[in-house]
């Protein structure tokens, strides 16, 4: 059973004695080497593999942090707003602390499987006829005048548990990597490999990258109508503006975008030729290091760590939007041959 992260790395938490852990054995997720890409794109390229952690995304080491602390508190209920994953991770850690968990989302618009998650782990769902913005900015609201913990990236607790990432990063390659590229929705994660990375006095170039429709930091401001197949990062007016800029300009990075159609081409590069099965969010990262590329803005000697934040069982319909349904054939070995073009 992998150590939960709270306890590796307790001493660069901010949890107070006395708070319980309340833990499903997050973080230590694999560091994977992708050999196709490095070689297409010329520089050594790694995947940091956050869908393994337990509820299948990266925010369970920011739940661990946030849900421990609330709990410590007394606090009895969680909310957050949601594109899918917050969701899902808050109702887990919610269910395991005994409290009672409540979760905003667009209606219509997050992916089947965190949606399932966050009903089996026993939320309350709560679909908003708004988009990720109108959901935070209310949830904001609730928090203040309820007491109920906010668990967003705004909850700063959430970006200590994430910057652990950083860490395992570092020491896994016994230095920092030259670059990191990351996806940026609400521009938490982001901020949190910032000051991962920070506090280790490291500092390699930071490039996120938005979905074109959703580009609110490479516009420089707000969109009202945010828009992408990748739902996880479809956030118009992030929460972290400031932060995720600062973290950019310190590093010598740059926030740009890409289209949902390079997102799904990496989407699709990433599983058919490395194994690797992650969302559409997710793949960003990876579509936007193949456009540094493509523009020779990347510097090619470097090792380049692509943040794979989501797991790809969680958006199953993105993949029959991609891939179709299947055609039965009969129940015979000759139909098989041929079906198989043997
Ligand atoms: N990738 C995935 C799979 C995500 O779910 C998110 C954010 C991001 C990237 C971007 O991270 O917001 O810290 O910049 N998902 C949030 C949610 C907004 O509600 O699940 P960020």
């Amino acid at each position: 059973m992998p150590t939960p992260l709270i306890e590796r790395y307790r001493e660069h938490l901010p949890l107070e004695d006395g708070d319980p852990v309340v833990t499903l054995c997050e973080g230590s997720t694999p560091l994977v080497e992708a050999p196709v890409i490095s070689e297409r794109v010329g520089a050594r390229v790694f995947l940091k593999l956050e869908g393994a952690n337990p509820t299948g995304s990266f925010k369970d080491r920011g739940m661990t942090v946030a849900v421990s602390r609330a709990a410590g508190r007394g606090a009895e209920a969680v909310i957050c707003a949601s594109t899918g994953n917050t969701a899902a991770s808050a109702a887990a850690y919610a269910a395991r602390a005994g409290m009672r968990g409540a979760v905003i989302v667009p209606e219509g618009k997050i992916a089947i499987g965190k949606l399932a998650q966050a009903l089996m782990h026993g939320a309350r769902v709560i679909a908003l006829r708004g988009n990720f913005d109108d959901a935070l900015a209310l949830v904001r609201e609730l928090a203040q005048k309820h007491p109920i913990e906010l668990v967003n990236s705004v909850n700063p607790y959430r970006i200590e548990g994430q910057k652990t990432a950083a860490f395992e990063v570092i020491d896994e390659l016994g230095e920092a990597p030259a670059a990191l590229a990351i996806p940026v929705g609400n521009a938490g994660n982001i901020t949190a490999w910032w000051r991962g990375f920070s506090e280790r006095d490291t500092a390699p170039v930071l490039y996120g990258f938005q979905a074109e429709g959703a580009a609110p930091l490479v516009k420089g401001e707000p969109i009202a109508d945010p828009e992408t197949v990748a739902s996880a990062i479809r956030i118009g007016n992030p929460a972290r503006w400031e932060e995720a800029m600062t973290a950019v300009t310190s590093s010598r990075g740059r926030i740009a975008a890409v289209s949902d159609d390079q997102i799904l081409d990496a989407y699709r590069l990433l599983a058919s030729r490395e194994g690797v099965f992650c969302e559409p969010a997710s793949a960003a990262g990876v579509a936007g290091v193949r456009r540094l590329v493509t523009e020779g803005t990347l510097d090619t000697s470097a090792t380049v760590v692509c943040v794979l934040t989501g797991h790809g069982l969680k958006d199953p319909d993105a993949v029959q939007a991609e891939e179709g349904t299947l055609t039965p054939i009969a129940a015979e070995i000759g139909a098989i041959r041929k079906a198989m073009e043997l």
